[in-house]
């Protein structure tokens, strides 16, 4: 039986006051036990969040290097330090503002599984790519390197976020059947590579303006084992809503 997990991913959003406000908010509230809830919250937050009874903290992202000259940086080692078990990788908006490719991903990937840490590597088609039929291909492709270069073992250790770029912030979402069309797929490209127990263990999140309205139907699905929520995290309503709704 696979996890279930929601992750909000808060981006660059809520001053301090209002940060520790929705932590504390989200502190109070019971979630289902079954139910793995983990905030990602900016990184200047960690060291506080860090300390959060119920929740779960992630990172946003991750150095790909060591500790070291890398001004605005910070490493897996300091997440493993603060006792941090997930880091986001990937994100569409790192890959769209910073330039970042699957090689440097990948490496990310790396340092954080020395440290334990589990990435949550997040890949989605564009618009374009939707559009002209190539969107499983082009997840395919930004899975490659890290279904070529990384065991199975490091699979067990390790979530997928697929995370259509249309969708993200736009209030348009995957119909669920479409999310579990690519779900599914990606599933099989773990299957292909490392065997069915492998894919059936590995947590894939769906995230692209998830919300109240839809999240039932979308985590009804076979393969949609949760997911990463961005606007709707920052409300404690929408977000519990969304948490209660497998
Ligand atoms: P929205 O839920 O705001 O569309 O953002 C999704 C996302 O990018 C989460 O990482």
């Amino acid at each position: 039986m696979r996890k279930k997990i929601v992750v909000g991913n808060w981006k660059m959003n809520l001053n301090s006051e209002k940060a520790y406000k929705l932590l504390e908010n989200l502190e109070s509230i019971s979630f289902p036990n079954d139910v793995e809830v983990i905030i990602a919250p900016p990184s200047i937050y960690l060291d506080s969040f860090s300390k959060a009874k119920k929740l779960f903290i992630s990172s946003q992202d991750v150095s790909s290097n060591d500790n070291g000259a890398y001004t605005g940086e910070f490493s897996a080692e300091m997440l493993s330090s603060l006792n941090l078990k997930y880091s986001i990788i990937g994100h569409s908006e790192r890959r769209q503002y910073h330039g970042e490719g699957e090689d440097l991903i990948c490496k990310k990937a790396r340092q954080l599984l020395k440290y334990n840490i589990s990435p949550i590597y997040c890949c989605g088609e564009s618009l374009e790519n939707r559009k002209s039929k190539n969107h499983f291909q082009v997840v395919k492709s930004q899975l490659s390197r890290l279904l070529n270069e990384f065991r199975g073992s490091d699979f067990q250790n390790l979530i997928i976020a697929y995370e259509p770029v249309w969708a993200i912030g736009t209030g348009l979402t995957a119909q669920p059947s479409d999310a579990q069309n690519m779900h599914l797929f990606i599933r099989q490209l773990i299957d292909d590579k490392f065997g069915l127990e492998i894919a059936q263990s590995v947590p894939i999140l769906y995230g692209g303006s998830c919300k109240p309205s839809n999240s039932k139907e979308l985590f009804s699905m076979n393969d949609i084992d949760g997911g990463l929520i961005g606007g709707a995290s920052l409300d404690a309503d929408s977000f519990s809503t969304i948490i209660n709704s497998f």
